[in-house]
């Protein structure tokens, strides 16, 4: 049901029975025969939405004002959240068990719309962050005209000013960043490793000189394409998972939930069951998290090749897993790596891809390794349901699937898919 109430101006609002969660976080709606995409609201509520966006096919819409309430409604915990607020979260209006029940729905349709598979679905927690608050251990901080700290609005360049984020870590905000001025800066991020090292990187406005305030944290520029550097600090920090301490260059990728890096090793190798002498691929290796667990799981006598594409994370790499000789990363793409290695087969693949996912060309150069087992991190329900329909006429079924609750108060969901081959 819906109708108009209000119309003119620049705004228009019209009254919705607000439908399913999609991915991508919006609730489905209809609106005169058009979709309507709606932010800030909950499945089942009938809400006052204004409208964001039209295109002749959709609409977006923020829910302004709740008539009908889901009884998973809350407070939100963080000021800063609302229509027009800060759009970093997208569900602090969700309580954390409805967020998890949310993004395991939207995960089975994922599943069932683009891999015709038909699973039930649950979001586990990740140990680390209480009430889904104080987990980002990365936290990208945007600067006003006049040098305050804030964070993006929802699809805008507009600054919605903060002293605090409730998602980030307590080490952090103990970085102090927000009392700060930033002048000429165009966006300040904050790292906080989990072996205590703290470091801010600043964007500069093309241009201009950033006047920095003193912190308690290494400094770097970001330079663009020519990477960044060290003002003051060490540029590289560490990360410790079990015994292991991982190097990770500050402005180079970690798994920002502090529980999150533990977890999906132990996910993946729970899946992966590596056996001694065996063959393995890690590919889009990061700094070797999983290759180095799978390489002491494979022994001597077996072998693990990383691929990734960023040179840092290589290096950190090959440093990471320089007590593990039968681990070996090699820099590239994936999608040109493998041809280039002439690597023919594989015990068992790990493929942690960005959000794009695989895509045709990997999954269908992977699945020419005949590996038994393959195993698919994925921070995209969607590109990775997408994959798993391009691996199935290969023969590889999905035998199994953990997914993670790594991104409370947003709609982003992490998956571990094992695809196992008839
Ligand atoms: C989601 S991260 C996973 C990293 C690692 N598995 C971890 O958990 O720490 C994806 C990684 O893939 C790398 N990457 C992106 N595109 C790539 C490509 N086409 N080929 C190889 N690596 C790529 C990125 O630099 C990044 O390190």
């Amino acid at each position: 049901m819906s109708r108009d109430v209000i119309g003119g101006g620049s705004t228009m609002a019209i009254e919705l029975t607000v439908g399913q969660v999609a991915n991508g976080g919006w609730c489905v709606a209809r609106h005169e025969g058009r979709v309507v995409f709606v932010r800030h609201a909950l499945p089942g509520e009938r809400v006052i939405a204004e409208v964001t966006e039209e295109t002749a096919r959709f609409l977006r819409a923020d829910a302004v004002e709740i008539l009908e309430a889901s009884p998973d409604r809350v407070t939100p915990p963080c000021p800063f959240s609302g229509p027009g607020r800060c759009g970093g979260c997208d569900w602090q209006h969700a309580s954390p068990e409805a967020q998890r029940r949310l993004k395991a729905a939207v995960v089975e349709e994922q599943l069932a719309r683009l891999a015709g598979v038909e699973r039930r679905v649950t979001v586990e927690e990740v140990p680390g962050s209480a009430g889904g608050l104080g987990w980002r251990t990365r936290v990208q901080f945007a600067v006003d005209r006049d040098g305050s700290i804030g964070l993006r609005r929802h699809r805008s360049h507009d600054v919605e000013r903060v002293d605090r984020c409730a998602i980030a870590h307590p080490a952090v905000e103990e970085v102090g960043v927000e009392a700060l001025t930033w002048r000429g800066a165009a966006g300040v991020e904050v790292v906080a490793a989990s072996g205590g090292d703290h470091a801010v990187i600043v964007t500069p406005k093309p241009g201009r000189r950033v006047s920095l305030p003193d912190v308690d944290a290494a400094v770097l520029i970001d330079e663009g394409k020519r990477g960044t550097r060290a003002l003051h600090g060490r540029a590289s920090m560490t990360e410790r998972v079990g015994d292991r301490d991982f190097r990770v260059t500050a402005s180079g990728f970690w798994q920002v939930h502090p529980g999150a890096a533990a977890t999906l090793l132990d996910a993946v190798l729970d899946f992966a069951r590596p056996k001694a002498g065996e063959w393995a691929l890690d590919l889009y290796c990061g700094v070797g998290l999983f290759a180095a667990g799978l390489a002491e799981a494979v022994g001597p006598e077996g072998a693990v090749l990383g691929v990734e594409s960023d040179p840092q994370a290589v290096q950190d790499a090959r440093w990471n897993l320089r007590d593990l000789p039968q681990a070996v990363t090699e820099r590239g793409k994936v999608e040109e790596a493998l041809d280039r290695l002439e690597i023919e087969r594989a015990d068992l693949v790990v493929v942690d891809p960005p959000r794009a996912g695989l895509g045709r060309s990997v999954v269908d150069r992977v699945a020419t390794l005949d590996a038994p087992r393959i195993v698919y991190v994925s921070c995209d329900p969607a590109t990775m349901s997408r994959d798993i329909a391009w691996f199935a006429p290969y023969g590889y079924r999905l035998a199994d699937l953990r997914a993670f609750d790594q991104y409370p108060m947003t709609h982003h969901v992490e998956c571990v898919a094992l695809l196992v081959k008839e």
